[in-house]
C-alpha cells in the first residue's frame, strides 16, 4: 500500500516533482511511465525513505516516509536504477551480507529463498563479477526481496537486458506482484502495458494521465482510425467515404489500403461498410486501429509550442540548408 499526496521535491531552484498524488494497493502493479528527467527516480527515492520530500506526504503500508523511515525501510524492497554490487563477492555472500545488514533472522534461509525466486540458485557460489547483466539485475531483485517486503519499488527493472531476459524479469515481476504492492518505472510503453495493472504517466514532475493500459489507450485516443481494403479499382471511393457522417479524413495508402479517421465516441464502421457496398465496391477487410500507446504518450508529453520570437537562434534556423551532404562525425 502506497499513499502519496501532493509530493514535491525541489533541488535548489529546480522542481523535480511537483505535487504528485497517487495510491497503489496491495496486489497491484503500478507503472511509472515517463521520459528522462520526469521525476521517476526522485519519487522512488523519497518512497524508500532515502530522501525527504520538500512538501507533501508519502506513506508506505501506513508509515510516513519522513517520520517513520525505519519502519518504511523494513517493509520496502528497492531495486535502484544502478544496483551497487560487489564484483569480488559471491552471489551468496553478497546476499548474506545484505541480510545481516538488515538483521534478518534465519538469514541463510532468506538468502536461499530469494535466490530461488529469481532463479539463481545454481549461481550462488559464483562471483558477481562473472555474471551477465541480466543475472546481476536478478541479484538486485533478490536483494530487494530478502526481507519479504510488502512493497516493492523497482526503478527500470529491465533496462539493459536482452529480449529473453526482459521476458523473464517481466514474468518474475508479475509473479512477485500477486500479493505485494509493486511500483515500477519504465520509459518503455509496451513494457508498462505488459506488466502493469495501472499506469501513471509522468512528465516534468507531474502526473499527466492515470489509467489501466487498455483504458488509457481508448480514453485518450482522440480520433478513431479504421483501415480498409477494397476490391478493384477504387477511383470514386474517396468521395463516397468522405460523405459518411462522422468521417473526418480519408487517405489512400500506397499499398492500396485506405485509412479513414472518424470522430471519437461513435462507431462509424457499419455506415462505412454500407457506403462502400452501395457505391458498388467489394469490401475485403476492415480493421479499427486505436492510437498506439506511443502516439498517446507523445500527445500527453508534447511540449507547448513556444510563442514565436525573433532572436538570433531563430534567425539562424531560417537560413537555407547548405546544399552539400553533411559529413557525419565519428
Ligand atoms: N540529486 C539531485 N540533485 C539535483 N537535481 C536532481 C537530483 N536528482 C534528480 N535531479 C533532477 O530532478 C529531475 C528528475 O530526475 P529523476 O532522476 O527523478 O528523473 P527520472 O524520471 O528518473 O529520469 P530517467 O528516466 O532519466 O531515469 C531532473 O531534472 C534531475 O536533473
Ligand atoms: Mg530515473
Amino acid at each position: 500500500m502506497i499513499e502519496v499526496e501532493g509530493l514535491t521535491k525541489d533541488f535548489g531552484a529546480r522542481r523535480a516533482i511537483d505535487g504528485l498524488t497517487f495510491n497503489a494497493r496491495q496486489g497491484e502493479i503500478v507503472g511509472f511511465l515517463g521520459p528522462n528527467g520526469a521525476g521517476k527516480t526522485t519519487t522512488m527515492r523519497i518512497l524508500t525513505g532515502y530522501m525527504p520530500p520538500t512538501a507533501g506526504t508519502a506513506k508506505v503500508v501506513g508509515f510516513d516516509v519522513t517520520e517513520q523511515s525505519l519502519e518504511v525501510r523494513k517493509r520496502v524492497g528497492y531495486l535502484p536504477e544502478t544496483v551497487p554490487l560487489y564484483n569480488d563477492m559471491t552471489v551468496y555472500d553478497y546476499l548474506k551480507f545484505m541480510a545481516d545488514l538488515r538483521h534478518l533472522a534465519e538469514a541463510e534461509d532468506r538468502v536461499l529463498e530469494a535466490l530461488e525466486v529469481v532463479n539463481l540458485l545454481d549461481r550462488a557460489e559464483g562471483y558477481i563479477g562473472n555474471l551477465s547483466k541480466g543475472m546481476r539485475q536478478r541479484v538486485g531483485l533478490a536483494q530487494a526481496l530478502l526481507h519479504k517486503p510488502e512493497v516493492l519499488i523497482l526503478d527500470e527493472p529491465t533496462i539493459g537486458l536482452d529480449p529473453a531476459q526482459i521476458i523473464e524479469v517481466r514474468k518474475l515481476i508479475r509473479e512477485i506482484g500477486k500479493e505485494r504492492t509493486v511500483l515500477l518505472s519504465t520509459h518503455i510503453l509496451s513494457e508498462a502495458q505488459q506488466i502493469c495493472d495501472r499506469v501513471l504517466i509522468i512528465n516534468k514532475g507531474r502526473i499527466v494521465a492515470e489509467d489501466s493500459p487498455e483504458h488509457l489507450q481508448s480514453r485518450l485516443a482522440g480520433a478513431q482510425r479504421v483501415s480498409l481494403r477494397v476490391q478493384g479499382d477504387a477511383d470514386g471511393l474517396e468521395s463516397s467515404l468522405s460523405a459518411v457522417n462522422g468521417v473526418q479524413t480519408v487517405v489512400a495508402r500506397p499499398d492500396g489500403t485506405w485509412e479513414v479517421e472518424t470522430i471519437p465516441g461513435i462507431d462509424t464502421r457499419p455506415q462505412i461498410a454500407r457506403a462502400i457496398v452501395q457505391a458498388g465496391y467489394d469490401l475485403l477487410e476492415m480493421r479499427a486501429m486505436g492510437l498506439s500507446l506511443e502516439d498517446i504518450f507523445m500527445e500527453l508529453t508534447r511540449e507547448e509550442p513556444e510563442p514565436p520570437a525573433m532572436d538570433e537562434t531563430e534567425a539562424e534556423q531560417v537560413e537555407p540548408e547548405p546544399e552539400q551532404e553533411t559529413v557525419e562525425e565519428e
